[in-house]
Parts: structure tokens; sequence; C-alpha cells
């Protein structure tokens, strides 16, 4: 029997007339299809910065989103949690499906929605609030936890899951702002994650840290997947090479490709992302 779910999967692996693709038929474990976005486009007034993106984001898998500067790949992470929304002008237009529901649905409350899909900037923006303050931030705000037994159950789990908790356990109330800038982002990550979220957007969540705090969150991310479906922008092809199962080339608006990381950085199959991943230009 083929329920929603799997018709909704199933039809990523489907080509233009309904076919089924050669993945289909290795796939018996096809991965869930959390987004789907198909010929999405972006305004920012009267220019355009994407031009008809179709993408699949798949659950428990990392999604790359790599290209030269100003090809539209923040754009399109904004897209999907409705941050292009704060800005002053930017029309969104297209299908953008989370869990097959309509998030631009006006029925759908925004903050409800990145509840749903948190976001980690390039910047770690702690609050000026303390450690514990920050983690509980999300969940005092939805009302998840019904004593303050149950919120330091969520603060612990989330700094715990966010790999910071052995770091910070003795001074939960010294501010977050104090932290050292990969702890303030594993701090910013917990804050993601104390809200239970499904999805956890990312815009080159390691460009200001060092190789060592980068590192521990490269290793993070590849454990918070268990969970989580993340979407990374990068703009370092060994990280997206080392951290995504699937990577998505933009260039100048559009999605050139997209597709298994190992495929994408080994066989790719447009001139433009093969001069893009040897260097040649961006
Ligand atoms: N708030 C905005 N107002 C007007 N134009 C914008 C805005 N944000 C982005 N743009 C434009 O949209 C295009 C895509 O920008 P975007 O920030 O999505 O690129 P990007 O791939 O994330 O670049 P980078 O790698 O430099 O972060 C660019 O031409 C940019 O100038
Ligand atoms: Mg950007």
């Amino acid at each position: 029997m083929m329920t929603a779910e799997t018709k909704t999967t199933n039809e990523a692996h489907m080509d233009e007339d309904g076919g089924l693709t050669d993945d289909t038929v290795v796939s018996m474990n096809l991965p869930h299809l959390t987004f789907r976005t198909r010929n999405v486009e972006v305004f920012y007034g009267e220019t355009q910065a994407l031009f008809g993106i179709d993408l699949d984001i798949f659950r428990n898998q990392v999604t790359a989103l790599i290209g030269p500067s100003g090809c539209g790949k923040s754009t399109y992470l904004r897209c999907l949690n409705r941050m292009n929304d704060t800005i002053d002008g930017c029309c969104v237009t297209g299908i953008i499906e989370l869990d097959g529901d309509d998030v631009y649905d006006k029925a759908l409350d925004p903050v409800h929605l990145r509840a749903r899909v948190g976001m980690v900037f390039q910047k770690a923006n702690p609050f000026p609030k303390s450690i514990y303050d920050n983690t509980a931030y999300g969940p005092r705000l939805h009302g998840l936890a019904d004593s303050k037994a149950d919120l330091d159950d969520v603060v612990e789990g989330s700094l715990t899951k966010a790999g910071l908790w052995d770091e910070v356990k003795d001074r939960l109330d010294a501010p977050g702002t104090g932290l050292s800038g990969g702890q303030q982002q594993r701090l910013c990550i917990a804050r993601a994650i104390a809200v239970e979220p499904d999805v956890i957007l990312m815009d080159e969540p390691c460009s200001a840290l060092d190789p060592i705090a980068t590192a521990r969150i490269e290793e993070l991310m590849d454990e918070l997947r268990e969970n989580y479906t993340i979407v990374i922008v990068t703009h370092s092809m060994q990280q997206a090479a080392r951290v995504s199962q699937r990577t998505a080339f933009f260039h100048l608006g559009n999605l050139v490709e997209s597709g298994d990381t190992e495929q994408i950085f080994t066989k790719p199959s447009d001139q433009r992302t093969q001069d893009y991943i040897t260097g040649r230009f961006g």
C-alpha cells in the first residue's frame, strides 16, 4: 500500500514522465523527503535572485549548498523557514513544502515554523543572557517545559547534544557572550535544538572559527543528523565533502545540479560545477 509518506518520497525518484529512475530500484530504504521545493523564485524588489529552483532535502542527511558568492545560497536557505519574510521588498514564489505542508500557507505561524526549522548563522549570536537562559529561551517561549526541573532537563539535554555540557555545566549562569567563538556557536546550536526542531539550517557556521572549533562542529553535524535534517551553506569544498551526503551547486541564481556528494565531487555532470570544485572560479 502506498501511504502519503512513501508517495511523496517516491515522487522524488521519478523522472519527468512519472517513470522510475535508476536509483529507485536500489533504494528500498528511501530517505524520507523533508523539504520539497519546486520552481522557487526570489525577488528583492525588481531584482531576481533565484530562478526556478527544484531541490529535495532528505531527512537524516546533511545537504550542502555550495557556489560562488552572490549565487543565492543564503537566499534559498532563508526560503525554508521564511526568514526572507523579514526582508522588505523580498518576494518568494513557487512550491516549498515541509513534510507535505505548504511552508507559505497564510495559516502557518512563522514562529512555529522557525521552531520546526531552526537556524544557525555565520556569526554566533548568543542573546545577552546567561548560558542557561540562552538555551531555555525557545522552550520558555513555546511553553515546552512544565516545571523548573523539566526546563533543567531540556537545557542539559540540549547542551549535551550540542557537545557543550561538560564545558559549561559549572557556569550556567555566566553570560553566553563570554564563551569562545566555537563554544558560542555550539551554544547557538543548543538553543536551536532546545525546541526539538526537525531541521537545522546553518549558514556558513564555521567561517569565523579556527580549525579545531570547526572540526568540533563538523563532528557534531554528523552526530546531529541521526535525529535531524541539516542544510548547510559552506564555501569550503573540503567541508562540503566531509560533512554532507548530498550537495547542491548554485550559480548566478540557478541550481546547476544536485546529487550525492561523492558524485558531485568526482563526476559532476555540468562543466560549471567542475570548474567551481576545481577552483577555476568563485
Ligand atoms: N536583503 C537583500 N536585499 C537586496 N538584495 C539582496 C539581499 N540579500 C541578498 N541579495 C542579493 O541576492 C543575490 C543572492 O545573495 P545571497 O546572499 O543569497 O548569496 P550567497 O550565495 O549567500 O552569497 P555569499 O556566499 O556571499 O554569502 C545577490 O545578488 C545579493 O546581492
Ligand atoms: Mg550567503
